[in-house]
């Protein structure tokens, strides 16, 4: 029994209270006055990297974990020595309680599976809570965990109350994004509050879904279309070229990602708004921030996703946020549409096949028609899927291409040979250039913008992965980062080396699992086409401007996953004119 100060003691007796104790060495810093804080800590968010705990009771000593990582070793270390509880309800409560929950906590898979349906699941994975999704490295320590746990094909892990599986194999991967099962999307509560259950990517599976799917293959994404767009894209090409050209005057090095940013939100402004903004100052600059705002708040993890208790209290204030955010997305983009109406009233409502995407969604007929709210989430969404991704992307690309200078000549060279020096490259020499499409697959498949988080599908229904029983309401991850990892799929797979793309015809687009950084099945990226041929068109136009070499800080690696996986330290280098 540990040593407790008299006066603790006998205020406990007086109370009428038993008590949990720890073993003496933590209990000399014990004094009456932590007693009204003792009383109100709750038993489930007190427990520490306690060694032992006493109790009263015929139960065997427990072992418990940390549950609460906000408050700090020190807080803990007086504090959680004694739980304070009436006596009369100590015993049968509390020994129950406390068996439950180290049977829900030990169960391979964690709390939530244990509380699943799947009680016979033979799916491995980690016990507990897995908290690995609010870092920045998760797809890293999934595969860890999967590795560790012999789950490769599929691993089982809950975050908080959410059940999860994890798929780091081809076949596996296949049959969850192929399968109509897995055809939903979980929502998180960022997303909803910016309206995004009503954008494609996060509408539930079903009519409304596949209506906006159908009207942006058709006026979107169509082939059509992205090569309609290729005068525009090669335009703004141009505009970043000359961008990187006066900041190498200006500054003697250029952080890449500025640039692209710049340049694909213009993009995507473009195809779907059919406008260009002026970043940095007016509507530019206003628009700019909503993005980044929305960046931040789609990026975050958000336990109350996960935690429903905590959904109530919005302790990290993102619904706050959101809400505000979601205020201003509306007026700006409300504004937009409001626009291309009166536009349209004076041209006399008609589109052509130039039009952009709002004159397509104000041109919808009958059942087709959305409300203006939902035309906001969107368009509002095309900005986010679209901008992202490209930027990221091309700013891997070139850091790849900066510390390979052997790999940036080769391409360097196939331009020059099919394009020569007296034009500039276009969207149709492309289809030339297979040593450059090699270096874009190259690059996705060791930096994939999207390892893991925007695949997330949810089971519709109960279903099968190869022989495990997935229940309804599962969440199902691919990570294709661990996928494109595994030494036993690429050889030396952390060797950047594009020529095995040319030795080997491998299509990314979603057919064959190895590498499929735009996803498989029903929900396979639709702006894919689009994203690739900005992404080679743009990386031509820099090579054949510029030879790229590292500045003085050199290139550092380094990743960190947000909304996509992203570089750490912004890639900063120099751009040589070519003559
Ligand atoms: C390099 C560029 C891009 C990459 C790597 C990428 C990657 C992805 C991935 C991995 C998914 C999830 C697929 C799945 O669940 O199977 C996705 C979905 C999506 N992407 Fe992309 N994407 C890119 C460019 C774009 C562009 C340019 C747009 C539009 C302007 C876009 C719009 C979307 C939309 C709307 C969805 C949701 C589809 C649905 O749920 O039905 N993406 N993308």
């Amino acid at each position: 029994m540990i040593r407790l100060g008299k006066q603790l003691e006998e205020k406990s007796r007086e109370l009428n209270y038993s008590y949990l104790t720890a073993p003496p060495s933590r209990s000399s810093s014990l004094a009456p006055t932590h007693l009204p804080r003792l009383k109100t800590l709750s038993f489930w968010t007190s427990v520490s990297p306690l060694p032992f705990l006493q109790i009263p009771l015929p139960f065997p000593p427990l072992k418990l974990r940390l549950l609460a990582p906000a408050m700090s070793y020190s807080e803990v270390d007086a504090s959680s020595l004694t739980l304070f509880l009436p006596r009369a309800a100590i015993s049968p409560i509390l020994a129950v309680t406390l068996i439950a929950f180290s049977v829900l906590w030990f169960f391979p898979g964690g709390i939530a599976w244990a509380l699943s349906r799947a009680h016979a699941c033979s799916i491995p994975g980690p016990s507990g809570f897995v908290s690995a999704l609010s870092g920045s490295a998760a797809h890293r320590v999934l595969a860890g965990l999967a590795n560790s746990h012999k789950a490769i094909d599929l691993m089982a892990f809950s975050v908080g109350f959410t059940r999860f599986v994890v798929s780091s194999h081809p076949d596996s991967a296949k049959e969850i994004l192929q399968s109509s099962a897995f055809a939903d999307r979980p929502i998180k509560e960022s997303a909803c509050e910016l309206l995004f259950h009503r954008a494609m990517g996060f509408a539930p599976f079903g009519e409304y879904w596949r209506n906006l799917r159908r009207i942006s293959s058709t006026h979107l994404f169509s082939p059509r279309r992205v090569t309609a767009f290729g005068e525009r894209r090669r335009a703004i090409g141009e505009q970043m070229v000359a961008d990187v050209r006066d900041l190498m005057a200006k500054n003697g090095a250029v952080e890449v990602k500025k640039v692209l940013h710049v340049g694909s939100l213009n993009n995507v402004m473009m195809n779907v708004f059919g406008r260009r903004y002026d970043f940095g100052k007016g509507e530019g600059s206003e628009l700019e921030g909503l993005v980044k705002e929305g960046y931040e708040l789609l990026g975050l993890f958000n336990w109350a996703d996960h935690l429903p208790l905590l959904g109530w209290l919005d302790l990290q204030g993102v619904r706050k946020r959101c809400r505000s955010l979601s205020k201003r997305v509306n007026a700006f983009v409300g504004r937009i549409i409001d626009d291309h109406r009166v536009m349209g009233r004076i041209s006399g409502g008609v589109v052509d096949g130039a039009g952009d995407f709002v004159d397509v969604l104000l041109g919808l007929e009958k059942e087709e028609k959305l409300s203006d709210a939902d035309m906001v989430a969107v368009l509002w969404e095309m900005i986010f899927r679209g901008t992202d991704t490209v930027a990221i992307l091309l700013e891997w690309i070139m850091a790849r291409l900066v510390l390979h200078p052997d790999a940036q000549s080769k391409a360097r060279s196939e331009i020059d040979a099919v394009v020569g020096n007296s034009r500039p490259v276009a969207d149709a020499d492309i289809v030339s250039l297979p040593y450059l499409q090699a270096i874009v697959k190259e690059s996705l498949r060791m930096h994939p913008p999207g390892p893991l988080l925007s695949w997330a599908r949810l089971a519709v229904h109960d279903a099968h992965v190869g022989s495990h029983f997935i229940p309804a309401g599962t969440t199902a991850m691919v990570n294709m980062w661990a996928i494109t990892h595994d030494e036993s799929i690429w050889a030396e797979p952390n060797e950047f080396r594009p020529e095995r793309f040319t030795e080997e015809d491998v299509n990314i687009l979603g057919s064959d699992l190895r590498l499929a950084p735009f996803g498989a099945g029903r929900r396979v990226c639709p702006g894919k086409a689009m994203g690739l041929a900005t992404v080679h068109l743009w990386l031509a136009q820099l090579l054949q401007s510029f030879d790229w070499v590292p500045a003085d800080g050199g290139v550092d690696l380094s990743e960190r996953l947000r909304m996509s996986l992203e570089m750490e330290k912004p890639l900063v280098c120099r751009a040589v004119p070519r003559c």
